[in-house]
């Protein structure tokens, strides 16, 4: 699960939710100025918070998809105070009675942005009542149990449910085709990694210079929750070693002093390019077999680590498993076994 990323200690992980990045809320985004990047999401998203602020509507639900750090609950609580209205937080495992569910939806106020987080992980009794609530705003609620049980339909008010995921494929699509906004999260480029730092390091009131900023970027993964932790650890290292701001220097030996290497890998990313290579002939490979073979659980290699390593070209992904490709041999300064050496001649 998700989760066990979270709750684990290590050097740096994205999902280390509950420490840092609940330390340090002044670093979330309020509005949609200084939510940045993700232009196309954030380009759409006012246009539908316009229309319904002038039609004094609920905004329609919105289903929020993407890897962990990305910043799907950020964009929600952006939402509900662009919209100007309340915002209610939950994640599905929470969820756990029907009455949980009805607990919330009957105490708040009208047009609340109420947002489920992990929603692949709703139960199905939940899951049923909560389309009636999405479609109609109103909660069917069986009273008593057996021949004497009834059904008892209760208005509620009108809501925007803002649900999010990391997998889109394991949410039902009766609950999919519920919501009228999909947007699918993509990790961050260089130029929007190397803003996101600059307003951090403003907020954190340290200076980052153009070449820290620009080296600190290319190893955040694409992915603001590490790039806000990364220049945490940054501003450690410059004061410790007596730097008034944060240098390419300064984050060169703060990047190797955490073991991670010019891309952004971190250990365990390593040792995933390593096992496949290795042990597995470069791949293919499935990935409950390379999980095991690494320590780690099918989620966190399929939620944290594999999109950056697909993304920065290391692995692919193909129905019969993962394959590291030769960039990764040569990342790893490891001789491909399809490279001929009399090509050199
Ligand atoms: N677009 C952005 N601009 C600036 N900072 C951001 C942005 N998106 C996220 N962040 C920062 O990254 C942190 C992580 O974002 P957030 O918690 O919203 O991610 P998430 O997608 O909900 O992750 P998870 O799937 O683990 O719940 C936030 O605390 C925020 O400081
Ligand atoms: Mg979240």
């Amino acid at each position: 699960m998700e989760k066990n990323g979270k709750e684990r200690e290590g050097v740096v992980h994205a999902e280390t939710h509950f420490d840092e990045d609940d330390r340090d809320l002044t670093l979330r985004p309020r509005n949609i100025a200084e939510f940045l990047g993700q232009a196309k999401i954030k380009e759409n998203l006012a246009v539908f918070i316009e229309a319904a602020r002038t039609r004094r509507e609920s905004l329609d639900h919105l289903f929020l998809i993407g890897p962990p750090g990305l910043g799907k609950t950020t964009l929600a609580q952006v939402v509900a105070h662009e919209l100007g209205v309340d915002f209610k937080v939950t994640s599905a495992p929470a969820l756990d009675k029907p009455k949980d569910l009805v607990g919330i939806l009957t105490t708040i106020k009208k047009n609340t942005v109420f947002f489920i987080d992990e929603i692949h992980r709703l139960k199905p009794a939940i899951e049923e009542m909560l389309y009636i609530a999405m479609e109609d705003y109103e909660l069917d609620w069986i009273i008593g149990q057996g021949p004497g049980a009834r059904t008892m339909r209760l208005p509620i008010p009108t809501f925007t449910l803002v649900g999010a995921t990391t997998k889109a494929g394991n949410v039902s699509s009766p609950l999919v085709s519920r919501f009228g906004i999909s947007f699918r999260f993509s990790l961050y480029e260089q130029t929007d990694m190397e803003a996101i730092l600059r307003r951090s390091a403003m907020i954190l009131n340290v200076p980052l210079d153009d070449s820290g900023a620009s080296l600190l970027a290319s190893a955040s993964r694409g992915t603001p929750r590490v790039a806000n932790r990364l220049i945490r650890r940054m501003r450690d290292f410059a004061l410790v070693s007596g730097s008034s701001s944060i240098t390419k220097k300064v984050v060169a030996d703060g990047l190797e002093r955490l073991e991670i290497d010019s891309l952004g890998l971190e250990r365990l990313d390593r040792d995933i390019l390593r096992m496949i290579i290795e042990r597995y002939a470069g791949g293919p490979v499935g990935a409950e077999t390379l999980a095991i073979s690494v320590g780690e659980t099918v989620e966190t290699l399929e939620d944290y680590y594999e999109p950056y390593l697909i993304q920065a070209g290391l692995i692919q992904r193909t129905p019969r498993g993962r394959i590291a490709t030769p960039f990764a041999y040569e990342h790893l300064n490891i001789k491909h076994p399809q490279s001929n050496a009399n090509a050199l001649f």
